[in-house]
């Protein structure tokens, strides 16, 4: 396994991706503040301030080395806009595995986007890190969330009923997770 991993920028075809940047703040907040993208989030719409705070965290997250590390870069459009998020966590080296997780622009949802910058995160995990196993966590009633980790590829492994108390009611957790190998052998699509 190739770790200890710093960042440096990705590309896909229509995206990249890179590391968060103070200037990215207008575009950040306007996501991180619209209830609707907050909806199966685990936290509120944010505040001006926590989103600052959230952006200088991120920015500064560029390695992958133990389990927890986290990177959080920017996806990016052909023109360099801000329209997502990635969230990309080591859960484990010693299981060789990562969480992922997504977020978008809704002025930029429903293009594929989200799917091709997911697809450039699971070839590095799978590629040059040499993990075993990606999965995600998601609220089952978030069914873009759902349909986008099965068009990846990932199955459903898990359907915790009730386990979280989430904005005031009991919430259920999917768990989604694609293998190495399922990767490697998943149909292509255009
Ligand atoms: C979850 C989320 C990232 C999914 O975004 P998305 O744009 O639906 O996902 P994709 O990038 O896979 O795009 C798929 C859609 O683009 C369409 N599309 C258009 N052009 C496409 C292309 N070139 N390639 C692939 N899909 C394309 C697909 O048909 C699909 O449309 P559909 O939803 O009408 O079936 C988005 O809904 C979001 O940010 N939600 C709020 C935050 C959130 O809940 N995050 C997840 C927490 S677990």
């Amino acid at each position: 396994m190739a770790l200890p991993w710093d960042f440096r920028p990705l590309t896909g075809s229509r995206v990249g991706l890179e590391l968060l940047r103070p200037d990215d703040f207008d575009a950040l907040y306007a996501i991180q503040s619209d209830p609707e993208v907050c909806r199966y989030l685990l936290y509120e719409p944010r505040s001006p301030e926590r989103v600052h705070e959230v952006l200088e965290r991120d920015a500064a997250a560029t390695r992958l080395a133990t389990g927890e590390d986290f990177v959080q870069p920017a996806i990016r459009d052909a023109t360099g806009r801000l329209i997502g998020t990635m969230y990309f966590k080591l859960a484990s080296v010693e299981d060789r595995t990562a969480e992922i997780g997504w977020l978008l622009d809704p002025r930029f949802q429903g293009q594929g986007y989200a799917r091709e910058a997911a697809a450039v995160l699971l070839d590095l995990a799978f590629g040059e890190l040499g993990l075993h196993r990606v999965y995600a966590e998601l609220d089952p009633r978030n069914t873009a969330s759902v349909a986008l980790c099965l068009r990846l590829g990932m199955r459903e492994e898990a359907f915790l009923r009730e386990n979280m108390w989430f904005k005031g009611d009991w919430a259920d957790t999917g768990i989604y997770a694609i293998l190495e190998h399922e990767w490697r052998r998943r149909p292509q699509t255009p």
